[in-house]
Protein backbone atom coordinates (compact mmCIF):
# COMPACT_ATOMS: atom_id res chain seq x y z
CA UNK A 1 0.00 0.00 0.00
CA UNK A 2 1.46 3.22 -0.86
CA UNK A 3 1.83 6.47 1.75
CA UNK A 4 -0.05 9.06 -0.16
CA UNK A 5 -3.15 11.31 0.73
CA UNK A 6 -5.73 13.12 -1.42
CA UNK A 7 -5.70 16.77 -2.39
CA UNK A 8 -8.97 18.81 -1.22
CA UNK A 9 -10.32 19.92 -5.27
CA UNK A 10 -12.06 22.94 -5.58
CA UNK A 11 -14.25 21.62 -8.20
CA UNK A 12 -15.26 19.06 -10.56
CA UNK A 13 -13.15 19.86 -13.45
CA UNK A 14 -9.98 21.31 -12.86
CA UNK A 15 -6.11 21.84 -14.42
CA UNK A 16 -3.29 20.92 -12.25
CA UNK A 17 -3.36 24.93 -11.37
CA UNK A 18 -6.44 24.81 -9.73
CA UNK A 19 -5.30 22.04 -6.80
CA UNK A 20 -4.89 23.47 -3.46
CA UNK A 21 -1.50 21.84 -3.19
CA UNK A 22 1.17 24.84 -4.46
CA UNK A 23 1.09 28.21 -5.76
CA UNK A 24 0.93 28.10 -9.84
CA UNK A 25 4.51 30.42 -9.76
CA UNK A 26 5.91 27.93 -7.05
CA UNK A 27 5.53 25.28 -9.68
CA UNK A 28 5.75 27.11 -12.92
CA UNK A 29 9.62 27.97 -10.97
CA UNK A 30 10.35 24.32 -10.28
CA UNK A 31 9.43 23.22 -13.63
CA UNK A 32 11.91 25.93 -15.50
CA UNK A 33 14.60 24.96 -12.60
CA UNK A 34 14.41 21.30 -13.34
CA UNK A 35 14.47 21.99 -17.37
CA UNK A 36 17.52 23.85 -16.93
CA UNK A 37 19.36 21.44 -14.88
CA UNK A 38 18.12 18.37 -17.01
CA UNK A 39 21.18 18.59 -19.19
CA UNK A 40 23.83 20.35 -16.97
CA UNK A 41 27.27 18.30 -17.80
CA UNK A 42 28.80 18.55 -14.39
CA UNK A 43 26.80 16.50 -11.87
CA UNK A 44 27.43 18.22 -8.46
CA UNK A 45 26.52 21.45 -10.06
CA UNK A 46 23.39 19.89 -11.54
CA UNK A 47 22.48 18.24 -7.57
CA UNK A 48 23.49 21.99 -6.23
CA UNK A 49 20.43 23.52 -8.40
CA UNK A 50 17.84 20.60 -7.91
CA UNK A 51 18.42 21.09 -4.01
CA UNK A 52 17.27 24.18 -4.77
CA UNK A 53 13.96 23.05 -5.05
CA UNK A 54 13.84 21.68 -1.69
CA UNK A 55 14.67 18.11 -2.86
CA UNK A 56 17.19 15.98 -0.64
CA UNK A 57 19.77 15.14 -2.68
CA UNK A 58 22.33 13.30 -1.25
CA UNK A 59 26.21 12.86 -1.90
CA UNK A 60 27.57 11.22 -5.25
CA UNK A 61 23.86 11.02 -6.79
CA UNK A 62 23.98 10.47 -10.42
CA UNK A 63 21.08 12.24 -12.23
CA UNK A 64 20.64 11.48 -15.93
CA UNK A 65 18.37 13.69 -17.95
CA UNK A 66 14.91 12.63 -16.18
CA UNK A 67 11.70 14.08 -15.28
CA UNK A 68 11.59 15.67 -11.81
CA UNK A 69 8.01 16.58 -10.50
CA UNK A 70 7.74 20.27 -9.92
CA UNK A 71 4.92 20.18 -7.55
CA UNK A 72 6.37 19.12 -4.82
CA UNK A 73 10.00 18.09 -5.00
CA UNK A 74 10.91 18.59 -1.19
CA UNK A 75 8.77 15.51 -0.71
CA UNK A 76 11.80 13.60 -2.61
CA UNK A 77 15.16 11.74 -1.25
CA UNK A 78 17.74 10.15 -2.94
CA UNK A 79 19.79 8.50 -0.85
CA UNK A 80 24.07 8.37 -1.43
CA UNK A 81 25.48 6.78 -4.49
CA UNK A 82 22.65 6.08 -6.40
CA UNK A 83 21.98 6.25 -10.54
CA UNK A 84 19.24 7.58 -11.58
CA UNK A 85 18.86 6.59 -14.97
CA UNK A 86 17.91 8.31 -18.50
CA UNK A 87 14.29 9.54 -18.92
CA UNK A 88 13.18 8.03 -15.73
CA UNK A 89 10.08 9.97 -14.07
CA UNK A 90 10.24 10.11 -10.21
CA UNK A 91 6.15 11.37 -9.14
CA UNK A 92 4.45 13.18 -6.02
CA UNK A 93 1.41 13.66 -7.52
CA UNK A 94 -0.80 11.71 -9.10
CA UNK A 95 -4.40 12.95 -10.65
CA UNK A 96 -7.26 10.94 -11.92
CA UNK A 97 -10.72 12.52 -12.58
CA UNK A 98 -9.89 15.65 -11.00
CA UNK A 99 -8.90 13.94 -7.89
CA UNK A 100 -5.83 14.46 -7.02
CA UNK A 101 -3.00 12.32 -4.27
CA UNK A 102 0.08 13.35 -2.91
CA UNK A 103 3.08 11.12 -1.04
CA UNK A 104 6.87 10.99 -0.87
CA UNK A 105 9.63 9.10 -2.62
CA UNK A 106 12.10 7.72 -0.62
CA UNK A 107 15.31 5.99 -2.79
CA UNK A 108 17.68 4.48 -0.54
CA UNK A 109 22.00 4.60 -1.14
CA UNK A 110 23.28 3.21 -3.51
CA UNK A 111 19.86 2.57 -5.68
CA UNK A 112 19.99 1.84 -9.91
CA UNK A 113 17.04 3.09 -10.94
CA UNK A 114 16.86 2.06 -14.69
CA UNK A 115 15.98 4.26 -17.25
CA UNK A 116 12.66 5.17 -18.50
CA UNK A 117 11.48 3.66 -15.15
CA UNK A 118 8.39 5.43 -13.23
CA UNK A 119 7.64 5.76 -9.61
CA UNK A 120 4.89 5.95 -8.47
CA UNK A 121 4.08 8.64 -5.47
CA UNK A 122 4.15 7.37 -1.82
CA UNK A 123 6.83 4.64 -1.97
CA UNK A 124 10.53 3.82 -0.68
CA UNK A 125 12.99 2.11 -2.36
CA UNK A 126 15.47 0.31 -0.13
CA UNK A 127 19.52 0.50 -0.05
CA UNK A 128 21.16 -1.41 -2.72
CA UNK A 129 17.84 -2.33 -4.58
CA UNK A 130 18.16 -2.39 -9.04
CA UNK A 131 15.41 -1.45 -10.82
CA UNK A 132 15.45 -2.78 -14.43
CA UNK A 133 14.74 -0.38 -17.22
CA UNK A 134 11.09 0.33 -18.44
CA UNK A 135 9.92 -0.77 -14.89
CA UNK A 136 7.07 0.63 -13.03
CA UNK A 137 7.62 0.86 -9.26
CA UNK A 138 4.30 1.24 -7.36
CA UNK A 139 5.19 -0.40 -4.14
CA UNK A 140 7.77 -0.28 -1.43
CA UNK A 141 11.04 -2.40 -2.60
CA UNK A 142 13.36 -4.04 0.02
CA UNK A 143 17.14 -3.27 0.76
CA UNK A 144 19.14 -5.12 -1.70
CA UNK A 145 16.09 -6.23 -4.08
CA UNK A 146 16.37 -6.51 -8.19
CA UNK A 147 13.43 -6.01 -9.67
CA UNK A 148 11.60 -4.80 -13.07
CA UNK A 149 8.69 -5.00 -15.18
CA UNK A 150 5.45 -3.38 -15.11
CA UNK A 151 4.52 -3.58 -12.05
CA UNK A 152 8.05 -4.35 -11.00
CA UNK A 153 8.35 -7.90 -9.93
CA UNK A 154 11.32 -9.89 -8.44
CA UNK A 155 13.83 -11.24 -11.30
CA UNK A 156 17.39 -12.65 -11.46
CA UNK A 157 19.77 -11.27 -13.20
CA UNK A 158 22.84 -12.97 -14.21
CA UNK A 159 25.30 -9.95 -14.58
CA UNK A 160 24.92 -8.95 -10.64
CA UNK A 161 24.38 -11.91 -8.77
CA UNK A 162 24.39 -10.30 -4.70
C1 LIG B 1 18.90 -4.79 -14.74
C2 LIG B 1 19.87 -5.15 -15.86
C3 LIG B 1 21.23 -4.51 -15.59
C4 LIG B 1 19.96 -6.67 -15.87
O1 LIG B 1 20.96 -7.11 -16.77
P1 LIG B 1 21.30 -8.69 -16.85
O2 LIG B 1 21.73 -9.19 -15.51
O3 LIG B 1 22.19 -8.85 -18.01
O4 LIG B 1 19.85 -9.29 -17.08
P2 LIG B 1 19.36 -10.34 -18.13
O5 LIG B 1 19.11 -9.67 -19.44
O6 LIG B 1 20.27 -11.53 -18.11
O7 LIG B 1 17.95 -10.74 -17.52
C5 LIG B 1 17.83 -11.48 -16.32
C6 LIG B 1 16.34 -11.67 -16.04
O8 LIG B 1 15.77 -10.40 -15.71
C7 LIG B 1 14.73 -10.04 -16.64
N1 LIG B 1 14.87 -8.63 -16.95
C8 LIG B 1 15.99 -7.98 -17.30
N2 LIG B 1 15.71 -6.68 -17.53
C9 LIG B 1 14.41 -6.53 -17.33
C10 LIG B 1 13.55 -5.40 -17.43
N3 LIG B 1 14.00 -4.20 -17.78
N4 LIG B 1 12.25 -5.58 -17.14
C11 LIG B 1 11.79 -6.81 -16.80
N5 LIG B 1 12.55 -7.90 -16.68
C12 LIG B 1 13.85 -7.76 -16.96
C13 LIG B 1 15.02 -10.88 -17.87
O9 LIG B 1 13.83 -11.11 -18.61
C14 LIG B 1 15.57 -12.14 -17.27
O10 LIG B 1 14.52 -12.94 -16.79
P3 LIG B 1 14.53 -14.57 -17.00
O11 LIG B 1 15.66 -15.05 -16.13
O12 LIG B 1 13.17 -14.99 -16.48
O13 LIG B 1 14.75 -14.79 -18.44
C15 LIG B 1 19.36 -4.65 -17.26
O14 LIG B 1 18.20 -5.40 -17.63
C16 LIG B 1 18.96 -3.19 -17.23
O15 LIG B 1 17.85 -2.80 -16.87
N6 LIG B 1 19.92 -2.33 -17.66
C17 LIG B 1 19.71 -0.89 -17.66
C18 LIG B 1 20.34 -0.26 -16.43
C19 LIG B 1 20.06 1.21 -16.39
O16 LIG B 1 19.09 1.71 -16.95
N7 LIG B 1 20.93 1.96 -15.65
C20 LIG B 1 20.77 3.40 -15.45
C21 LIG B 1 21.02 4.21 -16.65
S1 LIG B 1 22.63 3.97 -17.38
Amino acid sequence: MRNVREVKTPTKYVTIFHYTEKHPIYIILHGLLFAFAKYFPSFSAKRGLIRLSGMKVGEHVMISPCILDPIRPDLVELGDYSIIGWDTLILTHEIVRGRMRIGSVKIGKNVTLGARSIVLPGVKIGDNAIIAAGSLVNKDIPNNAKVGGIPAKKIRLKWIKN
